[in-house]
């Protein structure tokens, strides 16, 4: 038996945000980063919220670590709320992820549950069991999952994300981009991951660029923010590859946004998986079937599923530069030899990763560091 589970409740669309009335008489802990405390989109939280007691923790940075996780559950036992609300990209949702899963171990009576507004449109995190936590110590950024870590509820409006600026609208867009892609050839990829992979592509390569170019465009906004959501849980579903571990390994030690870095690997990874370098017409391999497939979806126009697997390569790179995206790491201000020296041990960091296991071919650390060395 297979399962393919959405215990999310999603909730989309303009005006969606009403729904946290909901919340009317209850105490609630918001969880945010200091920069959204400030902007417009918490303004509207807090309208919706009027009737509620509201305390908020904002001190989430980009990329949380365990110190703010613990500053965290902290503010949850003074506040003692019925109900958690993330507000923010990635980085709140992770964190209040964290801080949900472990005040319900420790007894918490959260009846009114847990709900995320994400504000960027990137992790997917509003409909996954996943949460990634920095662990300085270690240099890593550490995959968590559990099932008390998924949202009851996701509030996808279009007017939390914006205000995002294009490189965030980019950054994160390609995030998805890249869930979206590693969920459709992942080990654990089925039917229904396969459906909810294909449209988010399709609508990321579509409507991408536009929010990116125009960010008052709402439509453009909302579709990229659903897809987002889908790309989630297709790969909440079917797992990840290796595009992810060794995006990990490299955030853990040089500081970037992680859709910047998976834009940067993804074409490379999609060469490695699918050997569509490798050998001449006809001689695709299972994987590199797939892929040819997804260029398909994408409207690559190809003949061959050769062709199309250069053709989605190319598309992705193609849609990279049109977000500004930088090519290589020294592009984006990472010194090279520096990187370099650094590459076995962050090739040895990808291959423990927890994503590793999900990509469709196996790997080695020396394939790791081949392409880790394609990036430097
Ligand atoms: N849990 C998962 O499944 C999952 C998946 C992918 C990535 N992640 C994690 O998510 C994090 C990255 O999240 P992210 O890329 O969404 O960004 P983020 O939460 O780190 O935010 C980046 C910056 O953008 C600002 N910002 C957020 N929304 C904004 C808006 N609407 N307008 C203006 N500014 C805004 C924030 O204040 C912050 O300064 C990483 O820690 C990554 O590891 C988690
Ligand atoms: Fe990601």
């Amino acid at each position: 038996m297979r399962q393919f589970r959405v215990a999310t409740d999603i909730r989309y669309g303009h005006d969606s945000l009403s729904s946290l009335r909901q919340l009317a008489g209850q105490r609630v802990l918001i969880v945010t980063d200091s920069f959204m405390t400030r902007t417009k989109v918490m303004e509207l939280v807090l309208r919706e919220l009027g009737q509620a007691q509201v305390t908020v923790f904002d001190q989430v940075s980009p990329n949380p670590d365990v110190d703010t996780v613990v500053a965290g559950l902290e503010r949850y036992a003074a506040a003692q709320p019925d109900a958690i609300v993330a507000l923010g990209g990635g980085s709140p949702i992770d964190a209040a992820k964290a801080i949900h899963s472990i005040a319900l171990r420790q007894g918490a009576d959260l009846r009114s549950g847990f709900i995320v507004i994400p504000t960027t449109s990137g992790s997917g995190s509003e409909g996954t069991s996943y949460a990634v936590i920095s662990d300085h110590a270690s240099q890593s950024k550490i995959p968590l999952t559990s099932d008390d870590m998924i949202p009851n509820v996701a509030i996808l409006d279009p007017e939390a994300v914006r205000t995002a600026p294009p490189k965030l609208t980019a950054d994160s867009g390609m995030d998805a981009v890249s869930h979206a892609i590693e969920a459709y050839v992942a080990v654990g990829h089925s039917d229904f991951s396969d459906a909810f992979a294909e449209k988010a592509l399709q609508l990321l390569c579509v409507n991408l660029p536009v929010a990116f170019e125009n960010p008052d465009n709402l439509q453009a906004r909302e579709r990229v923010h659903n897809a987002a959501c889908m790309a989630g849980l297709a790969f909440e579903n079917a797992g990840l590859g290796i595009v992810h571990s060794i995006s990990h390994s490299i955030g853990g030690v040089f500081p970037m946004a992680h859709g910047r870095l998976n834009s940067m690997i993804l074409p490379h990874v999609i060469e490695f998986n699918a050997g569509a370098l490798g050998f001449g017409p006809g001689a695709l391999t299972p994987v590199g079937r797939r892929y040819a497939h997804l260029g398909l979806m994408v409207d690559v126009k190809a003949t061959t599923p050769r062709g199309r697997v250069l053709g989605l390569i190319e598309d992705c790179r193609k849609l990279a530069a049109r977000l500004k995206m930088p090519v290589r790491l020294s592009d984006a201000g990472i010194a090279k030899d520096e990187f370099l020296r650094a590459v076995p041990k962050l090739a040895h960091a990808a291959l423990n990763d927890r994503c590793t296991v999900g990509n469709p071919v196996p790997v080695d650390v020396h394939d790791l560091e081949a392409i880790l060395m394609k990036i430097a």
